[in-house]
């Protein structure tokens, strides 16, 4: 999958790209992240890209041309058409579906916006994917583009180490029903701990009673702290 982002600050992204599992997608040539900054694309000498808003009020909206060149540029370096996306609070709550819908595509290209806003008038021409990564507001849409290629980079395939580990997360459709439920509680050595002792099940070596515990676990904290998720 190629990811193509465009931002104002190019500099946030490489140390959260290079690490961990963005990271080892890159180095296995399962995802390829490229950055364009959008004041690149900046028609005047001081690099301009915002301005005040017409009708008053406080912040700065970002301009037009510069973004929607820096789109077209963008796009030219690769045939594989791009599904566009901009993050900003007024978007399509991300959620794991979605999510599992923008994995299956070629190619994404992600607009950070920052201010207080862009013109409403690229967005129509751009007509991007809107997304928003919750109902809070961050100083741009950096951080929510990273939170958005974590998400999405971890589910191609062959990424993480062990082949299974994406269909066992929280919020992952299981079983016939294809419910999403939080998940269960993990331990790992020692068995004893401060006093606290590991579920008798999970040292059993019972694999079918093992997999019943977790099954309940999953219901029983998904009840207690998301019923939102069950029907
Ligand atoms: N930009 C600022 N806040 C955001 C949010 N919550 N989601 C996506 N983009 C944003």
């Amino acid at each position: 999958m190629r990811i193509d982002i465009l931002t104002l600050f190019p500099e946030m992204f490489p140390g959260v790209l290079g690490a961990s599992i963005l990271g080892r997608a890159a180095a296995g040539n399962f995802a390829s992240y490229h950055l364009h900054d959008i004041r690149d694309f900046a028609d005047n000498k001081h690099r301009k890209v915002d301005d005040r808003p017409f009708g008053g009020g406080p912040g700065m909206v970002m301009m037009c041309q510069p973004l929607v060149d820096a789109v077209n540029a963008a796009e030219a370096e690769d045939d594989r058409p791009a599904t566009r996306i901009l993050l900003t609070p007024q978007g399509k709550p991300l959620d794991q579906p979605l999510v599992e819908q923008l994995a299956e595509k070629p190619r994404l290209l992600m607009i950070a916006g920052h201010y207080e806003g862009v013109d409403e008038r690229a967005i129509e021409q751009l007509a991007p994917l809107e997304i928003s990564i919750g109902d809070y507001v961050l100083s741009g849409g950096e951080l929510p583009a990273m939170v958005l290629i974590d998400a999405i980079v971890r589910l191609i395939p062959g990424v993480l180490g062990h082949e299974d580990s994406a269909l066992e997360d929280s919020f992952a459709a299981r079983g016939p029903d294809q419910q999403r439920l939080l998940d269960c509680p993990h331990y790992t050595r020692p068995r004893e701990w401060a006093g606290r002792e590991v579920p008798e099940v999970l040292l059993s070596g019972d694999h079918q009673a093992v997999e019943q515990w977790r099954q309940e676990k999953m219901l029983e904290r998904t009840r207690a702290r998301r019923p939102d998720l069950l029907p």
